[in-house]
């Protein structure tokens, strides 16, 4: 029921102005949000690379509706990739793409323009030795987004994508990319999704998660496991052992649970979101979590 209402306020244009404005949210946003430029995102790489941890950088937006906009967001990931080899810190790092930021979304030609963007983005990852995830996004986008993931991957065979466990089709799709030199980010899944698309019962989506992860751990890609949840966490170290694969969690979530999984040897990325269009990525984090709620109220009531 609160998560309904945080994911119906993500999309809200009256409950982002109110959240935005208000001065108070500023300190828990930080909390989840390297910073709102590019050296934000490079500084936040250089401190988490310190630390053993690897970092895929993702320049927040979504939902674009001006194609002027998609164009601002390619350049955006262009700058990044250069300002993180400028500094040394481009090899190994990743970037994440969120498709309906560079046009998707566009009526007539937005898969084309997503492609031809995220193409550019693929592009100059290639040339500073980086990589590139694309994000998945709501249901209506994932034919679009697995369709663009194939084309992309014929010229960048290191492109990766996004499954999400809430999905029934999920499954399927899992077994199509657990090829090799696939590499497959799996995670729950972030938005509101319909019963008659996704599972709704938490338990549901963990088990179809560990399945999920099982086909992977089996198949002949490069599985990586992007969840909090200690008990995903396990099953992970149990089912990848001997194989190669790596662990995600998102910025500012369980930081010691992060450089304890890194400092025992095993890769453990994380999600650096940067930028000023915070408010549905935010909003999202507290769907998830009734604590990251009440961390955001009680910051609100001391100050
Ligand atoms: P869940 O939220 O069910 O939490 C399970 C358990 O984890 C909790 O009970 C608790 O024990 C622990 N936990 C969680 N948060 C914690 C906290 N703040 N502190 C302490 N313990 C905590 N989604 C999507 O739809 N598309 C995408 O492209 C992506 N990309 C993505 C990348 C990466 C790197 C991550 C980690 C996540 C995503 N997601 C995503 C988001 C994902 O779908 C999901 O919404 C969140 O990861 C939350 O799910 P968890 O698996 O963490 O478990």
């Amino acid at each position: 029921m609160l998560r309904t209402s945080l994911l119906a306020a993500a999309r809200s244009p009256l409950a982002r102005k109110l959240v935005e404005r208000s001065p108070l949210t500023k300190p828990v946003v930080n909390r989840f949000v390297a910073g709102a430029e590019t050296a934000d995102a490079v500084e936040a790489t250089r401190a988490l690379r310190d630390s053993g941890r690897a970092v895929t950088i993702d320049y927040l937006g979504e939902d674009t509706t001006e194609v002027s906009d998609a164009t601002h967001t390619v350049k955006a990931y262009v700058e990044l990739l250069s300002a993180l080899s400028e500094q040394g810190l481009a090899a190994g790092a990743d970037v994440s793409v969120k498709l309906s930021a560079v046009g998707q979304a566009l009526p007539g030609d937005g898969h084309k323009i997503a492609l031809d963007n995220a193409r550019l983005i693929a592009d100059a990852a290639a040339g500073v030795g980086a990589t590139l995830t694309l994000d998945m996004e709501d249901h209506t986008t994932t034919d679009s987004t697995l369709d663009i993931l194939s084309e992309l991957r014929a010229d960048f065979p290191w492109v990766g994508a996004v499954l999400q466990a809430y999905l029934y089709r999920t499954e399927g799709d899992a077994r199509d990319l657990a090829v090799a030199g696939s590499r497959v980010r799996l995670c729950k899944g972030a938005y509101r999704e319909p019963e008659s698309v996704a599972y709704q019962d938490k338990a549901e989506v963990d088990r179809n998660y560990v399945r999920v992860m099982r086909i992977l751990m089996e198949g002949d890609g490069y599985p990586m496991i992007a969840s909090h949840d200690p008990r995903i966490i396990a099953i992970a170290g149990d089912l990848g052992a001997g194989r190669d694969f790596e662990y995600q969690m998102l910025y500012g979530i369980r930081p010691q649970e992060q450089e304890t999984i890194a400092r025992r040897g095993d890769t453990m990325r994380v999600y650096v979101p940067y930028g000023v269009q915070w408010y549905g990525y935010f909003m999202r984090r507290l769907a998830e979590r009734p604590a990251n709620l009440a961390f955001f109220l009680r910051a609100m009531a001391t100050r």
